[in-house]
């Protein structure tokens, strides 16, 4: 079963068009003029269940905007959605209980409270059961080495700390869905690796179906069986990542091939 159908989907923004300068800003805010931006330019892919995608592609590809128009926080411009066979948008509720959201340069916990308060807020948001709510911070815990920080507020913690705890967080409902945007932005080598593990073990125990944004292109190896390749809005690339190893030498790395595909589209 396709977890997740895109079809057709776009994007547009409106933008500000502003001359430079004072006199520029003044003329905007007396006769404001807009233009268009198309972010996402009709991309269509489907998901199966249990599978793992790496989306890709160079800063202001897209890939934000399709993964908040997926997660159900922004409305397409036009084209289909469907995860777990329901509209994220029009569905928002129903959507949420269904998928986990992480994006590293942002945070779902409460700022001012202990993490673990920000826990217990989510099992009673999502009604998941004391038995499963105790199983799953007991296993969290251990990989991803909450103990030592759960009783302190979101905002003293190392930005290392805060997304681990924020993908606790976003898993403690066992979503079948998740959505990382840029999860590893930032972390130290160790870090990453803790994460990596965990999104593994998801992946294969649970058959959590993940899409993920990431720039650490040599990580995402172990993890994706699938690339997709964003580039000004339209997909450059969609194929499973050993048939993608198959074309080249032994020994040739993600973060080579990837560089290599772009360098090949730009030559023409
Ligand atoms: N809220 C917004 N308003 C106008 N333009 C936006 C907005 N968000 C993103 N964009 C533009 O849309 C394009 C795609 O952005 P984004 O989805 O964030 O790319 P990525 O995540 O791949 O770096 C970029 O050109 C960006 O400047
Ligand atoms: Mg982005």
């Amino acid at each position: 079963m396709a977890v997740i159908e895109v079809m057709d989907l776009k994007k547009e923004y409106r933008i500000a068009k502003k001359q430079d300068g004072i006199s520029g800003t003044i003329k905007h805010l007396i006769h404001p003029v807009y233009g268009k931006k198309e972010a996402v330019k009709g991309i269509s892919f489907a998901i199966q269940e249990g599978e793992s995608v790496a989306f890709l592609g160079a800063n202001g590809a897209g890939k934000s905007t399709t993964i908040k128009m997926l997660t159900g926080i922004m409305k397409p411009s036009d084209g289909k959605i469907a995860v777990m066979g329901r509209d994220p948008f029009e569905k928002r509720m129903e959507n949420a209980k269904d998928i986990g959201v992480v994006f590293g340069q942002k945070t779902q916990l409460w700022w001012d409270i202990p993490v673990i308060e920000t826990f217990c807020l989510l099992k009673s948001i999502y009604e998941i059961p004391e038995e499963k709510y105790e199983k799953n911070m007991r296993e969290f815990g251990e990989i991803l080495e909450l103990d030592g920080f759960l009783h302190q507020p979101a905002r003293k913690l190392s930005l290392g700390q805060r997304v681990r705890a924020d993908l606790a967080a976003s898993l403690l409902h066992e979503p079948p869905v998740l959505f990382l945007d840029e999860p590893t932005i930032g972390l130290d080598v160790a870090v990453k690796q803790k994460i990596y593990t965990f999104l593994r073990k998801i992946n294969k125990e649970k058959k959590t179906t993940i899409l993920l944004t990431s720039h650490d292109l040599n990580d995402l190896e172990s993890l994706c069986q699938r690339l997709i390749i964003l580039e000004n809005g339209e997909i450059l690339f969609d194929d499973q990542m050993d048939k993608i190893f198959e074309q080249y030498e032994e020994g040739t790395t993600l973060e080579q091939i990837v560089i290599g595909l772009f360098d090949r589209r730009r030559m023409g």
